[in-house]
């Protein structure tokens, strides 16, 4: 977790590092500090909460200076107070440092470092660095930060600045790290958006990586000290896709992007009249015997739904797990499984992880990512890119989106490939997918509804959410999404398996969400809401739009468009985003930073 950004140039540093760290708060907001080297030397400003807390204490400690570096943490090791904020300085002030990341072994290095009379101010695995830098340090930084990183075990994006030499010096393993490519000047931030304002070059640095950043140009190193050549990749978001765009809050934003995301994820690939979908995939979908979808959260969320479209459709055995899970349970692979890990920011520790895990069985591999040049791209043998643009909210909704439209993708080009699917039948489903961005508009369109629904129950202690088949997921994704960001406690459940236990929980204070969409299970799900209602429960169907039933047996009906059953979650997603949205609006909550929460988690 954490954000990094590092300057170096003509402009005033602070300016440009604080700028940059807006763009990265959403990697953490614990506390923000920023070291910049001033006539008078290096100079650090620090402080815990967010980052206008630290934005206040500049206005009274002015900072001018040409280079510097800044950080916003996400507390791992250490409470969120002013001396666990980076950077973190030696003692006479000379070097400071930053770092995303965990260093594992720090607790033996500090130990050593005391014994050898270095006095810590922090309880931070971080300062570490700082320490071991200064005793490698010889009058070069670079060289001291390459020795320095030849003791430490874990994984990190760090920069180091001293006051007497004018550049910046980095290294990533594991935590991202973008170098950005100016004209007399050059940056450094762990992800794009910092950057999109002064450039749109690029250079992704790889594990093991490490760079010496002056104003004129940049050098990059691996830890032995050999000089690397690294891609300079050209950026094709606009500021303003990373910007807020007029709405009240990145969420709502990316909310009504969607039908756009879908444009962009399915436009292109469709092939209606061949019945076939086009993904550059080196796959060969006939020697593939299981497959092994890893992921976290509401990634994992997808991998669920992708499940039931891959077996249904490819009849591929297929197994679904959270990546936390799946690397520790010795799964069982060969080289016929394929392993699918799937990744917005392509930097979580625990996809990366569990997709290492089964690659070291043996898997061949691909990723379902959005982040371009993130890790996990570098580490799978094929990606399929997701396009959702960067998403800065942190609760995720249209990278999910994207997510279940390309794993729907996939599963219709490995149905074709094994001839389990047939021609008509793709086409049918292609056909299907070409309106769902249209039918995601209109779903938008019900938004006044839903902030009618949401100011009905907004005061309400707990949710439960229902649904089946490919509505499972669905029902757990509008779970999570209400709880991370209005805080209420929410559970989600196959709505076949409410009797077998949460049906104990509901009586007339409870709002059970109830996916109840048009598909063979659709007559189950009627008696699931039966059920609800006959224990007093209050139940709000997200049904198909002309359903006569469901307004006799719900208390609150939002209607949407009919479509494949096997893509209704596509279209049915949305109301439930939009209702959390408007839950946490009404109860106040801080939509796009909810508390305790990071948008990459790059910790296990
Ligand atoms: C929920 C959310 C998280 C992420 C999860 C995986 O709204 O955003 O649950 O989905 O941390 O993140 P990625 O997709 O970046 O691997």
């Amino acid at each position: 977790m954490c954000g990094i950004v590092g300057y170096i140039g003509f402009r005033n540093a602070t300016d440009v590092l604080i700028d940059g760290l807006r763009r990265l708060e959403y990697r953490g907001y614990d506390s923000a500090g920023v070291a910049v080297r001033t006539p008078e030397g290096l100079r650090v400003v620090k402080r815990s909460g967010k980052l206008s807390v630290l934005a206040e204490a500049l206005k009274e400690e002015r900072l001018e200076g040409p280079w510097g570096i800044g950080h916003t943490r996400w507390a791992t090791h250490g409470a969120p107070t002013d001396p666990n904020a980076h950077p973190h300085t030696t003692e006479d002030g000379r070097i400071a440092v930053i770092h995303n990341g965990i260093i594992e072994n720090y607790l033996e290095l500090k130990e050593a470092l005391r014994a050898r009379g270095h006095r810590f101010r922090s309880e931070t695995d971080s300062e570490v660095l700082a320490h071991l830098i200064e005793e490698k340090y010889q009058g070069d930084l670079f060289q001291a930060l390459r020795e320095a990183l030849m003791e430490v075990r874990g994984a990190y994006a760090v920069v180091a600045v001293h006051q007497d030499h004018e550049e910046l010096v980095a290294a990533r393993t594991v935590s991202p790290l973008v170098i950005g490519l100016g004209e007399g000047e050059n940056f450094l931030a762990s992800d794009v958006p910092a950057l999109l304002p002064y450039t749109r070059r690029v250079i992704f640095l790889h594990d093991g990586d490490l760079a010496r950043i002056t104003r004129e140009g940049v050098e990059i190193r691996d830890l032995e000290g050999n000089p690397l050549a690294r891609e300079v990749v050209e950026i094709d978001w606009t500021l303003e896709a990373a910007e807020k765009g007029g709405f009240p809050h990145y969420m709502l934003k990316e909310i009504y992007e969607q039908p756009w995301v879908l444009e962009n994820t399915l436009g292109g690939r469709l092939r209606e009249e061949e019945g076939d979908v086009e993904l550059g995939l080196g796959l060969d979908s006939k020697a593939l015997e299981r497959i092994h979808v890893i992921a976290c959260g509401t990634a994992a969320y997808a991998g669920w739904y992708g499940k039931y479209l891959l077996e249904a459709l490819a009849r591929i055995p297929t197994e679904w797990d959270v990546a936390s899970e799946y690397r520790y349970r010795d799964p069982v692979v060969d080289e016929r499984t394929l392993a699918i890990a799937i990744s917005q920011s392509g930097e979580t520790i625990d996809t990366l992880e569990g997709l290492r895990e089964a690659k070291a069985k043996g898997a061949r591999t691909l990723g379902v990512i959005n982040a371009k040049g993130s890790s996990l791209t570098r580490e799978v043998e094929d990606v399929l890119y997701i396009h959702a643009g960067p998403e800065i909210g942190v609760a995720s909704t249209k990278a999910y989106i994207a997510m279940l439209a390309a794993m729907a993708m996939l599963a219709v080009h490995l149905g074709r490939g094994r001839g389990t699917l047939s021609q008509e039948g793709a086409r049918e489903l292609l056909r299907e997918m070409r309106k769902l961005p249209r039918l995601v508009e209109e779903v938008l369109e019900k938004r006044p509804l839903v902030a009618h629904i949401a100011e009905k129950y907004h005061q309400a202690q707990d949710f439960l959410f229902l649904g089946r088949h490919v509505q499972a997921p669905t029902a757990y994704e509008g779970a999570l999404k209400l709880k991370e960001i209005s805080y209420i406690h929410a559970e989600a459940y196959p709505a076949g398996e409410m009797k077998h236990g949460p049906i104990a929980l509901i009586d007339e204070h409870l709002p059970v969400v109830v996916l109840a969409t048009r598909g063979p299970l659709y007559e189950k799900t009627l008696s699931n809401i039966q059920e609800v209602r006959a224990r007093g429960g209050k139940v709000i169907a997200i049904a198909t739009e002309g359903d006569g039933e469901i307004p006799k047996l719900a208390q609150d009906v939002i209607p949407v468009p009919e479509v494949h059953p096997l893509l209704a979650p596509i279209v049915s997603v949305v109301p439930l985003q939009l209702l959390a949205y408007e839950i946490a609006v009404l109860l106040g909550r801080d939509v796009d930073q909810p508390r305790n929460l990071a948008k990459s988690v790059t910790v296990e």
